[in-house]
């Protein structure tokens, strides 16, 4: 077959670097890509945005089956023009993704159908938000009604930080506000393929948004995460299947538009049980690294029957052993970041035994050196048989790279670890 993955993060290097093992996979092509993905497949320089570049471009390579990665061209319906035109796709329809793509959605449809969440209300006008956030209090959640690429959301501890974000947020015109019950408790990010009516659970992972150690400073896209996650015992892992993963799947067939693809549930464990704060219709990234990484089985027959409506019954296996990822990224990110500068010692942390270094932001320099070229750079990952010992392994290959304008956490996991070392 002949496979072609969009995007260009580490989420789709680790992707590429699942399918292209798969036996099924003669060509393996990646749109736009980076230089990590390069090494393992054909780079087509198409934006995913440009709709009929992609499609020219499935054309062109006589491409079998698509992946789309991230969640910006499937919320404007990338998967919609390429079914059109007769391409099989892994991923959901423009209706579907607005599971992603409006937060606002999502809260509607989980009160109509009793998926538990947080209390909230929608507006269109700072007053209202205002009026809502006073009434309600603090701690309080404000977030942007659309994509934010992870920074449209204020976890406000205070009435002055809730009603600037709010204010904030209404500088642009036509703006959405979601206000949101402040939920308590672990974050898990939660993982099952649907293919329009069947459910596949994967595994969980969790992340760490903020950019320091300790979990404090601004939120990210991510900067590190790990799987299995040692707090989600098999009771709640039911419970987040049954009462929230597979009742929305069900409420998108009831409203018309069933959701194909990967349901990346952002679930908060309080002490009244699993609660939903948002989802996501592609795979986390972070968490897609170290979920390639735990998987044992071939990936793509799985993608396809998430397409073909056959995942029931289908099975995926595992491997016992547990994966973190570090993400290393460009001095200033989550502001602007320092682009351009080298990145040495790839080659020695990739050689270290039960790790893989996965790119995001890099580019080739003129002389083939790698330089930095984004926020999140790479995503060095180690596997072990505890986290401990997956972590152990992620730091020895950070250690050996040599890059001075990037940083890193150095506390990836400390909660899953704690509790392993209790
Ligand atoms: P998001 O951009 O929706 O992923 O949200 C960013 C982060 O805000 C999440 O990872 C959570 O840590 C936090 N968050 C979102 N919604 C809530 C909520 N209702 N209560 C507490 N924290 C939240
Ligand atoms: N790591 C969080 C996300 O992919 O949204």
């Amino acid at each position: 077959m002949n496979l072609l993955v969009i995007g260009s993060g580490g989420r789709e290097h680790a992707l590429c670097w699942a399918l292209g093992a798969s036996p099924l996979v003669n060509k393996l092509v990646c749109a736009p890509g980076n230089v990590g993905i390069g090494q393992i497949a054909k780079l087509a320089p198409v934006d995913p945005l440009d709709f009929d570049g992609v499609l020219k471009l499935c054309r062109d390579e006589h491409i079998d089956f698509v992946v789309v990665g991230p969640e910006v061209p499937l919320v404007a319906g990338l998967v919609d023009h390429l079914e059109a035109a007769g391409f099989a796709c892994f991923g959901p329809t423009k209706a579907a993704a607005q599971l992603e793509g409006s937060k606002g959605f999502v809260k509607d449809l989980a009160t109509k159908y009793g998926i538990p969440t947080g209390a909230y209300g929608r507006f269109k006008d700072k007053a209202s938000s205002a009026a809502y956030i006073r009434q309600q209090g603090a701690p309080i959640v404000v977030k942007a009604d659309g994509l934010a690429a992870g920074k449209g959301v204020t976890v406000a501890m205070t009435l002055d930080e809730a009603l600037a974000a709010n204010a904030a947020l209404f500088t642009e015109a036509g703006a959405e506000v979601v206000i949101e019950e402040f939920l308590e408790g672990e974050e898990v990010s939660y993982f099952a393929l649907v293919d329009g009516k069947h459910i596949l659970p994967l595994a969980a992972a969790q992340d760490h948004k903020r950019v320091g150690d300790g979990d404090i400073g601004p939120n990210t896209g991510g900067m590190g995460t790990y799987s299995p996650v040692p707090a989600l015992s098999p009771a709640l892992e039911r419970a987040i299947v049954d009462t929230i993963i597979q009742p929305t799947v069900d409420a998108m067939v009831a409203e018309g538009m069933p959701f194909k693809g990967v349901l990346f549930a952002g679930i908060m464990l309080t002490k009244s049980g699993p609660k939903l704060y948002e989802y996501n219709v592609r795979f986390g990234d972070p968490e897609c690294q170290v979920l390639m990484l735990r998987l044992k089985s071939d990936l793509l027959p799985a993608l396809m029957a998430s397409r073909d409506g056959v995942l029931k019954d289908f099975d995926l296996r595992w491997k016992d052993e547990a994966a973190l990822c570090v993400v290393m990224a460009g001095e200033g990110y989550p502001g602007e970041p320092r682009k351009g500068t080298r990145i040495e010692g790839l080659d020695a942390a990739a050689a270290e035994a039960d790790t893989i270094v996965f790119h995001a932001g890099t580019k080739a320099g003129a002389n083939g050196e790698i330089l930095a070229n984004g926020g999140r750079v790479l995503g060095v990952c180690g596997l072990g048989k505890t986290i401990g010992a997956a972590q152990a392994r992620a730091y020895a290959a950070v250690d050996k790279i040599r890059w001075p304008e990037g940083f890193c956490r150095r506390d990836i996991g400390w909660r899953a670890i704690a509790r392993e070392q209790q």
